[in-house]
């Protein structure tokens, strides 16, 4: 907390700072100012008391009012960043629908059939087609793997059935359901991807594994049990040293930020 509340200073410190010594820059040009006008009052005898008085008044203001001038049109400027960002945010494209009727069957994939049809893929209207007239089916409890050299679009695939990148021609179909017709939220709770870079984040292992706080701690540890993270119920009584060393035991042990405490491998 205390480190966001000082990333969250830092700029207003370095601000406040320029903004200081720019004052202590105006502050001498005043100096200079007034003693110039002083300078050519007592030099010039015609300049009645009066006078003198008026002019070096006036000239001790100016560079205050120069400062504050300064200082708003930073202030428009800054402003004007933020105008921007705003029409910037407000032009932007929206994603699809969360949610779109009729949403599909609570149970859907049931069984895992995939079929591609001249999928068309591509990043954005003006680049090339990274994926070219894609046709595949894969049989429900199949395990492929897709082989190709580096750039050649495997991401790409797996980044589709997510719908991060639209298809731009063709279509998937998971179990009889097109998944450019359903919602975005409905598609991505349904299936898992395993990405390249493990990425953990930090809280305690109960978050990690259970982000949306969906399950009981029962379904957790059998979930552990079954990925031999615990061991097994059957498996012969464990002393206290070893139960003390197993984080897994403890629900509620933290994991730091980008699993650092932990292997990822
Ligand atoms: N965000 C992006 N914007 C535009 N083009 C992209 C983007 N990501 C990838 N590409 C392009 O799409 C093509 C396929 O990239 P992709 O990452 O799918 O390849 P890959 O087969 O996964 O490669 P690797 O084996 O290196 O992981 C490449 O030519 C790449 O330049
Ligand atoms: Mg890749």
């Amino acid at each position: 907390m205390i480190r966001c509340v000082d990333t969250n200073a830092n700029p207003y410190y370095w601000m406040w700072g320029v903004n200081r010594w720019l004052s202590t820059r105006f502050n001498l040009l005043s100096s200079a100012v007034v003693g110039l006008t002083g300078l050519v009052a007592v030099m010039s005898p015609s300049i009645s008391a009066s006078l003198a008085g008026f002019a070096l008044a006036f000239s001790s203001n100016i560079t205050h009012n120069l400062l504050f001038l300064v200082r708003r049109f930073v202030g428009l400027e800054q402003s004007m960043v933020a105008l921007e960002r705003v029409k910037e945010y407000s032009e932007l494209k929206r994603e699809p629908p969360e949610f779109v009727e009729p949403r599909p069957d609570s149970a859907w994939p049931e069984n895992g059939h995939i079929k591609c049809e001249d999928l068309v893929i591509r990043y954005a209207p003006e680049l090339p087609n990274v994926l070219h007239q894609l046709n595949f089916e894969v049989h429900p409890g199949e395990k492929i793997g897709i082989l190709g050299r580096t750039g050649s679009g495997k991401s790409t695939l797996a980044l589709s059935f997510f719908r991060f990148v639209e298809a731009t021609e063709g279509k998937i179909v998971i179990d009889g359901i097109d998944i450019s017709k359903i919602g975005l939220t409905d598609l991505r709770s349904k299936i898992t991807i395993i990405p390249q870079d493990p990425t953990i984040l930090s809280g305690t292992v109960r978050s990690t594994l259970d982000v949306f706080d969906e399950y009981q701690d029962a379904e957790i540890f059998e979930a552990l049990r079954r990925v031999h993270l615990i061991p097994s119920e059957d498996a012969p009584e464990e002393t206290p040293d070893t139960v003390n060393v197993n984080v897994f035991r403890n629900l509620d042990s933290s994991v730091s930020e980008g699993g650092e405490n932990f292997s990822t491998g």
